[in-house]
């Protein structure tokens, strides 16, 4: 690199700083979707409208372990550990390593670990934390953006992964994460919320008991 083009680098490091200190969360956010839009899929993080309703149906005294695809800046993480157990552990996985670092460095609640990889691999992730299966599966993938194929081995996975009498909830402005759902789990409630940017389609698939 020329001296130039170091300085350049070193300018707009400093400019991403910037604007991640003045923004807080938002910023980290935003800084996530303009490096990897159709991973992300959004630039807006969900409204407490859609967090109360989307965990509105959780049977918490049940939940020991609450899984979280796509985290982003945290936005269900918090109101999920003020819900949660004290034995019970929330593990969240994303494949954005600035959103990871990110929620390492903001949530300090032992029952918190936050991993850096794909949902696809959930099953692996949640037995490397001592776990068989999880209560509750929550994700918050642009399902209708990912690259071909991966949504359905996620859904696949997430079944498997998730115990009998336990749920997977979505919350999409398109209807692909209830579609895949659908694919999978035998009975899907659904819902909607229009206090969201975008508003969107809320879904939960029930895991039949036996
Ligand atoms: C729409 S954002 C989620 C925003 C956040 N949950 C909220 O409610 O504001 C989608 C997130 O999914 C993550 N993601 C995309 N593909 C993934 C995958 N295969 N496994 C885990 N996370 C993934 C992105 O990095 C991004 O953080």
């Amino acid at each position: 690199m020329t001296g130039y083009e170091v300085t350049q680098v070193r300018k707009t490091t400093r400019l991403k700083q910037k604007l991640r200190q003045y923004l807080g969360p938002w910023g980290v956010f935003l800084q996530g979707f303009i490096e990897h839009p159709v991973m992300v899929g959004s630039i807006i993080p969900s409204s407490r409208f859609t967090i109360r309703k989307m965990l509105g149906p959780v049977d918490w005294d049940r939940c020991q372990l609450f899984v979280e695809y796509g985290p982003g800046v945290g936005t269900f993480c918090r109101p999920v550990l003020d819900r949660l157990r004290r034995d019970g552990m929330l593990i969240v996985i994303d494949t954005n390593k600035l959103f990871i670092d990110y929620l390492n460095r903001t949530i300090t609640d032992s029952r918190f670990v936050a991993v850096h990889g794909s949902a696809e691999d959930v099953e692996d992730i949640i037995r490397a934390q001592g776990h068989q299966q999880a209560d509750y599966i929550l994700s918050g993938l642009p399902f209708s953006t990912l690259p071909e194929g991966i949504g359905p081995r996620i859904a696949a996975a997430t079944h498997r992964a998730i115990r009998p009498g336990g749920a997977f909830l979505t919350y999409q402005f398109s209807k692909s994460a209830q579609d895949l759902t659908a694919q999978h789990f035998t009975r899907v409630d659904s819902g909607f919320e229009w206090l969201n940017i975008l508003p969107c389609r809320l879904a939960w698939g029930w895991k039949s008991e036996n």
